[in-house]
């Protein structure tokens, strides 16, 4: 019956895309692994390795950083793919063609695009190296040197591993460029970064360069290129004839919108468009060629990993300092989660924060960080979504299972000094219902709530939408009618089968 609505209505489309409308982690890959029984070929199309995209089958967990959500079902024959705009790391895609192919899962049917950027191992050095000094908390996967790169003109691209002699040569054209960055390195640090064992367990180090260009050479023209040749497609030519073929297509978003490049908080971004448009283009095709964009958000609370404004955020400041730290999901875990009903019946607005990371299992899929976490912030949502259209998927909605009352932050009250943006004056006190980008505004912005009655009932069971619980019927509608957006899909566990449709609700 679920699946016959998500069928009947993706039955008059060819293209469809998911991409997230917060600031990443909200269920991308569940949807995609779901809609990828509809999809012929599935694409990813930014982002790199920074992403962890979380797929549950029957209780098994699997977690894809590069490749796409879709490819569990590489052995029904569908194609995956790396697309153009994807920060490629060789590294990390072997890692889990190793993971999947050492489970006895099928990877014939992957392609990767040519023309994909490639990670070096300078870009993740000074990533990590960097990051102490601009603290924005990134991965550490490389992601901003990468495309800093790439825009700047300097890049390599992962076809010139197959052509060693011109790799050799732009290799050491592009560290020559470097030199300067690399002399200036505490050496003893940058050995220390490059003995990881994504950076090949410090086969890199060159102990007057720091980076060894020989090593590099061999790695990336070997082992890389000889791993990797089987895959690689003019991905442009392949689209186009699937188009044309009428097969089905399915784009995989990475990370948010309020992490964009171009729309997101800024400093406090990564380094790609993670909007619809950006996805289209890193896929091969146009924005114009997407007949659906399913945006996702988290409800009713919602997530951010690393640094940057949250004014919905549980414990404020204190929470954002404290998840800095680096505490673990175990000692979380080992400390507070006897006190977790104490927690939600207090008002201590840190340790509800603790709770919900604890209920929400929200701990990073990619670095293991504790994730920060707040209300659903509809002044930020709907931001968000004029870049991706109407349609909404709310997921993780039976975290909050257990909650008396649930607050949705409906504008803010701007609290810093005077200050001039977008053609106001903002003054302290003033309510604005607009998100201001600019992180030194809204890390000065406080939400203001509407709250509503919570629903106290577990509903992870519950198969169509009309069995919902009233109170959470009550919330869509407010958010529908706030957003002038339409809530198609809503996620009520990790697992493909606990997905409610409502596509065609009269
Ligand atoms: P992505 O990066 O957008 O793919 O999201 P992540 O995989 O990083 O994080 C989402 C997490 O929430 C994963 O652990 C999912 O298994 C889990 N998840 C997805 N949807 C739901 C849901 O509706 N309820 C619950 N409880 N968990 C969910
Ligand atoms: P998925 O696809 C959540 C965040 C980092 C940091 C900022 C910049 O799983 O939703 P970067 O390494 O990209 O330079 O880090 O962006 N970030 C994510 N947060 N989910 C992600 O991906 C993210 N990818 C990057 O935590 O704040
Ligand atoms: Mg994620």
């Amino acid at each position: 019956m679920r699946q016959d609505l998500l069928k009947k209505f993706l039955s008059d489309k060819q293209c469809v895309a998911v991409v997230c409308n917060q600031w990443g982690d909200t269920g991308k890959g569940k949807l995609v692994d779901l809609l990828s029984t509809w999809a012929d070929i599935i694409i990813r199309g930014t982002g790199g390795a920074n992403a962890g995209h979380t797929i549950v089958v029957k209780d098994q967990k699997h977690i894809f950083h590069l490749l796409p959500s879709g490819i569990l079902h590489d052995i029904d024959g569908k194609i995956n793919i790396i697309g153009r705009g994807v920060a490629f790391d060789p590294q990390a895609v072997i890692d889990e063609l190793d993971i999947l192919q050492g489970a006895g899962l099928s990877v014939k049917h992957l392609k990767i695009s040519h023309q994909a950027p490639l990670m070096l191992p300078f870009h993740i050095l000074i990533d990590r190296m960097g990051d102490k000094v601009q603290k924005i908390g990134t991965t550490g996967r490389g992601i901003g040197p990468l495309y800093t790169d790439y825009t700047a003109r300097h890049s390599l691209f992962l076809n010139d591993i197959f052509n060693p002699e011109i790799f050799r040569e732009k290799l050491t054209k592009y560290l020559e460029g470097k030199k300067n960055i690399l002399a200036a390195l505490d050496k003893e640090a940058a050995k220390e970064v490059l003995a990881h064992p994504h950076l090949g367990g410090g086969i890199y180090f060159h102990p007057e360069d720091i980076l060894d260009i020989e090593a590099i050479v061999k790695k990336y023209t070997g082992d890389f290129a000889t791993r990797l040749k089987p895959y690689i497609i003019d991905l442009e030519n392949f689209v186009q004839t699937a188009l044309q073929a009428k097969k089905n297509i399915l784009l995989e978003g990475a990370q948010g919108t309020l992490l964009s490049i171009d729309f997101g908080t800024t400093k406090f971004q990564t380094s790609s468009d993670c909007t619809i448009d950006g996805l289209a283009r890193g896929a091969g095709l146009r924005e114009g060629d997407v007949e659906h964009v399913f945006g996702i958000a988290k409800a009713f609370y919602m997530t951010r990993v690393g640094n940057g404004p949250f004014p919905t955020e549980f414990g404020g400041k204190p929470s954002e300092e404290y998840c800095a730290k680096g505490i673990t999901k175990d000692q979380e875990k080992t400390e507070h989660t006897s006190r977790v009903v104490e927690y939600l019946a207090g008002d201590d607005q840190l340790n509800l924060g603790i709770a919900v990371r604890l209920l929400g299992d929200e701990y990073g899929a990619t670095t293991g960080r504790t994730r920060r976490n707040g209300w659903l912030d509809l002044v930020a949502l709907k931001y968000a979504m004029q870049y991706n259209g109407p349609s909404l998927t709310l997921t993780k909605v039976d975290v909050l299972d257990t909650f008396v009352k649930i607050k949705l932050a409906v504008a803010y009250k701007y609290a810093g000094p005077d200050i001039f943006y977008a053609g106001q004056e903002l003054k302290a006190g003033q309510q604005i219902d607009f998100f201001p980008r600019f992180s030194e505004i809204l890390y000065n912005c406080e939400p203001v709530y509407q709250e509503f009655d919570g629903w106290q009932t577990a509903i992870s069971g519950i198969e169509d939408y009309e069995a919902l619980p009233q109170a959470i019927k009550t919330i869509v509608d407010f958010v529908e009618q706030y957003t002038g957006g339409k809530i198609e899909v809503i996620s009520v566990g990790p697992d493909r089968e606990q997905t409610i449709f409502k596509f065609y609700r009269a």
